[in-house]
């Protein structure tokens, strides 16, 4: 490791990464909810301390494109994967330029619209709701969205696919979609949608999506006037980070965050609140969930060969849930490929900053920090230091506690995340 390289490396890791005091909903931070989404701060630091303007940053599960909009601010070469068609979808209208004043007329215009229709076109919309959705897509929208949400719903999404699909076309959907994925389930009748399973309340008092719409649409305007311009991005795609579509050697340094184990967050179950509305149905996106890292079902993993904490870890659980253990073998597995990939991509001399909470399951911590450094050093990686954080739960949407974690140590353990420093050793030329 270059001296000054790694001594740089190990400070930033040993830094404060906390971040508490500051805000994180600049620029196009806070365009949409996301879970467990970075503080902007923290790509920031790594791309400040460790990269030269016109470098190229990775984030190969790049979740809300927070290190996109970090190194593209910062004047870095972006490029970002995800599977997730909701991800991509954010990352793409928080990168693209989106004239603040077109999108402001033509928001305002979808707005006007929709609530006419919704006066004057009340029994047609509702028997479009009809035909829409296939049978079970409907029935999961019943489920979830009271009949005068429904209405709604479908009116701003009339006005909205009226529009030329540009960029402000994408702003819109977005914010649309940001009036369903909230923290506390938006205008549907989720309470929690971070929560593996959401729960529905039929109680939940009525929040009208026209003017949830409208709300979001004047945050968003703000936050649109306030990004400079930037330059684009380098390439966005929809691609498995265990196989990136990359030459080797070819990137200077990677920020992400891979899913938790255990499916604690599960990115589609929240998603599909919005993705349904957007034209994707339900079956579809059952079938996609089981590509996620970290999903439990076990169909086309292919297994890795694990260290042996990472292994013992794996067998403590088996002891107590067979199939726990398999999904975890699974995560470790898919995250050993994605390590690789990691390592094949950066150029020699350069690091991989991955940021992982942990996960408990049947009471055990699975330490998924030591475990993703085994891992990653039996891969050729160096581990320079691993920083912690502590989170600032009521900020974010998090994996729900469970009742026997709370005052435990395992439940301070969930209150922070790891940040591992991965280094690929040799002289980058
Ligand atoms: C913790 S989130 C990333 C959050 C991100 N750091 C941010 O600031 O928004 C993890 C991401 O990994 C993505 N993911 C899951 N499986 C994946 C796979 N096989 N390939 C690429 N991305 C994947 C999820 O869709 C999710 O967006």
């Amino acid at each position: 490791m270059s001296d000054t390289y790694r001594a740089n490396l190990i400070s930033l890791l040993a830094s404060d990464l906390d971040f508490h005091e500051s805000s994180s909903r600049e620029f196009t931070h806070d365009l949409h909810a996301f879970p467990a989404k970075f503080p902007p701060q923290l790509p920031r630091k790594f791309i400040d301390g460790l990269t030269q303007p016109g470098e190229v940053v990775l984030d190969p599960m790049v979740g809300s494109g927070t290190t996109l909009v970090e190194a593209l601010l910062a004047d870095r070469q972006a490029i970002g994967f995800d599977i997730d068609p909701l991800a991509l979808r954010l990352c793409q209208a928080k990168t693209a330029f989106v004239s603040p004043l077109r999108a402001a007329q033509a928001g305002l215009d979808v707005l006007r619209k929709a609530r006419v229709a919704v006066y004057e076109q009340r029994s047609a919309l509702q028997g479009e709701l009809g035909q829409r959705f296939d049978h079970k897509t409907l029935e999961f929208v019943d489920y979830w969205f009271v009949p005068e949400a429904q209405i709604e719903l479908l009116a701003l999404l009339k006005q909205i696919e009226l529009l030329p699909g540009d960029s402000v076309r994408s702003f819109l959907e977005l914010v649309f979609s940001s009036v369903i994925i909230t923290k506390s389930g938006g205008v549907s009748l989720a309470l929690d949608l971070a929560h593996t399973r959401p729960h529905r309340a039929k109680e939940k008092p009525y929040r009208s999506p026209i003017k949830e719409f409208e709300k979001r649409l004047r945050q968003n305007l703000n936050s649109l006037a306030a990004l400079p311009t930037v330059r684009p991005l380098v390439m966005l795609g929809s691609a498995d980070a265990q196989r990136l579509p990359l030459r080797g050697s070819s990137v200077d340094l990677i920020v992400t965050s891979p899913p938790y184990p255990a499916n604690a967050i599960d990115y589609m179950r929240a998603h599909k609140f919005s993705l349904v509305w957007l034209g994707y149905p339900l079956d579809f996106l059952s079938q996609y969930r089981k590509r996620y890292i970290g999903s439990e079902a076990l169909n086309g993993a292919r297994i890795a060969e694990l260290p042996s904490t990472t292994t013992d870890i794996i067998q403590t659980i088996a002891d107590s849930d067979r199939s726990k253990a398999s999904a975890l073998r699974r995560y470790y597995s898919e995250m050993t490929h994605v390590l690789a990939e990691m390592i094949r991509v950066l150029k020699p001399g350069k690091a991989a900053i991955v940021v992982v909470g942990s996960s408990v399951i049947r009471g055990i911590d699975t330490r998924t920090y030591d475990c993703l450094a085994e891992i990653g050093q039996q891969l050729g990686f160096e581990i320079a230091h691993i920083g912690v954080r502590n989170l600032d739960r009521d900020r974010r949407m998090m994996p729900a506690r469970r009742g026997h974690e709370r005052h435990s140590q395992i439940e301070h353990r969930m209150h922070q995340e790891y940040v591992i420093g991965f280094y690929k050793p040799g002289v980058s030329r």
